[in-house]
């Protein structure tokens, strides 16, 4: 399949034109991401690796509407505009501590349905549910200061999963896990989008993980390579 192919299929969720990132840190501009385009298509299994330091976060971050690209464009043809995003269409798994400090660990994967206006009967069995599958029923009444960072990780995609969105960002979600866990947590997010058309974005450094995803795009020193398969 040709890179022009995959460029012009209109019917994506996330679609990154000619994106650059650039900080200032004290002064000097570094530049996160150099002119990334990618697509983002219902059913995709994407794997964006890299070394730290190469961008992942950045292009993560842009592709869920969390930060805007310095030049360059970022649109969700299928699933609206910025504001349609989150809570609902997209869920994001931060690779850096996301709960709600003042809520517990159910509270905090009950939130986003609450804030869909559910139910707090059916946002708080929907939690329960996640939290089962996830094996965290025993963190339910936790704070987030409470936890070890690997119960976090798995809180936070618990939280991502329950508004069942179209597109899951995940940002290096089994870094602190130990190989057993990491492949439940895996498992679970497969299984979670099993029979949708939900797209899967993970960057890791996992190779366990990449090898499970079927696309693999590379980011080197913010130049993005992505895989047309
Ligand atoms: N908020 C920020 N302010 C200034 N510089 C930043 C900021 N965020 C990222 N950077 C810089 O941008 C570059 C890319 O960072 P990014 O976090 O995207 O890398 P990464 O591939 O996710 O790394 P890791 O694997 O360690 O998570 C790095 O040089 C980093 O120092
Ligand atoms: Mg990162």
């Amino acid at each position: 399949m040709s890179a022009e192919y995959y460029m012009d299929k209109p019917d994506c969720f996330i679609k990154v034109e000619n994106a650059v990132r650039t900080y200032n840190q004290g002064g000097i501009r570094v530049e996160a991401l150099k002119s990334a385009s990618c697509r983002v298509l219902p059913h995709d299994r994407i794997a964006v690796v890299g070394p730290s330091g190469s961008g992942k976060s950045s292009l993560l971050h842009i592709m869920g509407g969390l930060d805007k690209p310095t030049t360059g464009s970022v649109s969700w043809p299928l699933l609206g505009g910025p504001e349609s995003l989150r809570p609902g269409r997209l869920g994001f798994v931060s690779q850096t501590r996301s709960l709600v400090s003042s809520l517990n660990v159910l509270e905090n994967i009950a939130l986003p349905l609450l804030l869909l206006d559910h139910d707090y009967e059916e946002a708080k069995n929907t939690a329960e549910d996640l939290l089962r599958i996830m094996g965290l029923m025993d963190i339910a009444n936790k704070q987030p200061d409470e936890l070890s960072g690997g119960q976090l990780q798995r809180a936070a995609v618990a939280r991502a999963l329950s508004t069942r969105p179209k597109v899951i960002l995940a940002d290096e979600p089994t870094g602190q896990l130990d190989h057993t866990t990491a492949d439940h947590l895996l498992g679970v997010l497969f299984e979670h989008i099993r029979d949708t058309d939900t797209a899967l974005v993970i960057a890791t450094h996992d190779r366990d993980v990449a090898r499970r995803m079927d696309k693999k795009w590379k980011m080197q020193y913010g130049i993005l390579e992505v895989e047309a398969v």
